[in-house]
């Protein structure tokens, strides 16, 4: 199982955003996720494809971008353009959730479905050999530092079950993301639960040497496997 880590720029020096994804990249990380809030599908308000298109050049990993907007669909191309590579979104954010996952993979970029703690994983159906990304949400979406739901392990488990599924049948491969309250003692646990892709935001960002805190999870997640 290849593990991926993805540190959330929410939790970074928003002063020096480029210095500081070049600074965790060095570190070792091997996605940025790039949280979208619009002050409206969630109670908070962050940054758009201007900021994406000016942290571009430092992010030498694939640019995860996480939206929490609605509606979704007209910020799609915008983020495509300001060079996301993954594009997650919220099926309770769009009207027409295989239009929206149409929509990102015709602008070049791969769809990705975010699942808040109370979404059922039914919302898979019918759309999951179309996606690149099940994005598990460990927490309600819209601020960092919350505390790891632990149901979210029964979901990845069940989630897992499906994605293997899926690639069996497609030999595509689907990342299965969890996002919020992912510590180096949290981790392994998360992982054994299914998920290979682990965004952590003040775990990262909290301390000042990132190597020794990304290290410190991927030695957690060496116990995993
Ligand atoms: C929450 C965001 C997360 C957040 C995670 O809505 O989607 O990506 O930054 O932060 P931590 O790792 O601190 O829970
Ligand atoms: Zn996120």
């Amino acid at each position: 199982m290849k593990y991926r880590i993805a540190p959330s720029l929410l939790s970074a020096d928003f002063a020096r955003l480029g210095e500081e994804v070049r600074e965790v990249i060095a570190a070792g990380a091997d996605f940025i996720h790039f949280d979208v809030m619009d002050n409206h599908y969630v109670p908070n308000l962050t940054v758009g494809p201007l900021v994406c298109q000016a942290i571009k050049p430092y992010a030498t990993v694939p640019m995860d971008v996480h939206l929490m907007v609605q509606p979704v669909d007209a910020l799609v191309s915008g983020f495509a353009q300001a060079g996301a590579t993954i594009i997650s979104f919220h099926p309770e954010a769009s009207q027409h959730v295989d239009r929206t996952i149409a929509l990102i993979r015709d602008c070049g970029c791969k769809p990705g479905l975010a699942l808040n703690p109370a979404t059922p994983i039914d919302c898979l159906d019918w759309v999951l050999d179309q996606l690149d990304l099940v994005l598990l949400m460990s927490v309600n979406p819209g601020f960092g530092g919350q505390a790891f739901i632990p149901h979210t392990l029964d979901k990845l488990r069940q989630v897992r079950t499906r994605i293997d599924a899926a690639q069996q049948r497609t030999g595509r491969e689907i990342l299965l993301e969890v996002d919020g309250g992912v510590k180096a003692d949290n981790i392994a646990a998360i992982a054994k639960a299914g998920a290979d892709t682990f965004v952590a935001g003040s775990a990262v960002f909290s301390g000042s040497d990132y190597a020794k805190t990304i290290g410190a999870l991927r030695h957690a997640l060496a116990s995993a496997s």
